[in-house]
């Protein structure tokens, strides 16, 4: 799979199958991820893999991020003290969303399926349950795993459509600019 592909591939699944992943297969989409760029080349993330059945469910216990059922969960974090921020903006964000993504779309290179949760309302009991010290910060949650539904027929029906939002993107005419901001971006030929 080229990398067009993969990017038109990934989407967010939110089934698995019960299949499990080898480690091999984990650690060839955490070398995505190691490739990522980051300020200074400081790599600030860390990732925790957990298969551990019951520490995922407590994972989830109370969460408005949903529990997918997924064989493998890859919390991903972030240490700010490792990063630079400039005018508010924290790079440490930007750092670990580089390495999550390199992960998403190896992931859906070699038929995997993940979902993105950034909906943690209880990052301080999870740091407790996986002992993460810190200043880390739990930025994602990442269930991975076979997706138990066939994506291209899923795009077809749309009551599940409706459920798993709206997939639409903006058109390059809404968010480019040529030369500067406002002038509408166009091919030229
Ligand atoms: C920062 C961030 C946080 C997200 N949080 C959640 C989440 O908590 N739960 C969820 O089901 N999806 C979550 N998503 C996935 C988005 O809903 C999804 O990427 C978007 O609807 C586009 O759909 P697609 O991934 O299938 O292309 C998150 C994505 C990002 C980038």
């Amino acid at each position: 799979m080229d990398i067009y592909q993969a990017v038109l591939n990934r989407h967010s699944a939110r089934r698995f199958k019960p299949d499990n992943i080898t480690d091999e297969l984990i650690a060839k989409v955490l070398e995505a991820a190691r490739w990522a760029p980051s300020w200074r080349n400081n790599q600030c993330w860390q990732f925790i893999i957990i298969r551990d059945k019951p520490v995922i469910e407590i994972l989830f216990k109370g969460s408005s991020g949903k529990f997918f059922n997924a064989p493998v969960y890859i919390v991903a974090c972030a240490d700010p003290t490792k990063s630079g921020k400039r005018e508010g903006i924290d790079y440490y964000i930007a750092d670990v969303a580089s390495a999550i993504e390199n992960l998403l779309l190896a992931a859906t290179a070699e038929g995997l399926g993940t979902c993105w949760i950034g909906a943690i309302s209880h990052e301080e009991s999870i740091r407790q349950i996986l002992e993460i010290p810190s200043p880390l910060r739990v930025v994602a949650i990442i269930p991975l795993g076979f997706p138990a539904e066939d994506f291209a027929a899923r795009t077809r029906n749309f009551v599940t459509n409706l459920i798993i939002r709206n997939r639409s993107r903006k058109e390059l005419s809404e968010f480019c600019h040529m030369n500067k901001f406002g002038n509408r971006f166009s091919i030229r030929t």
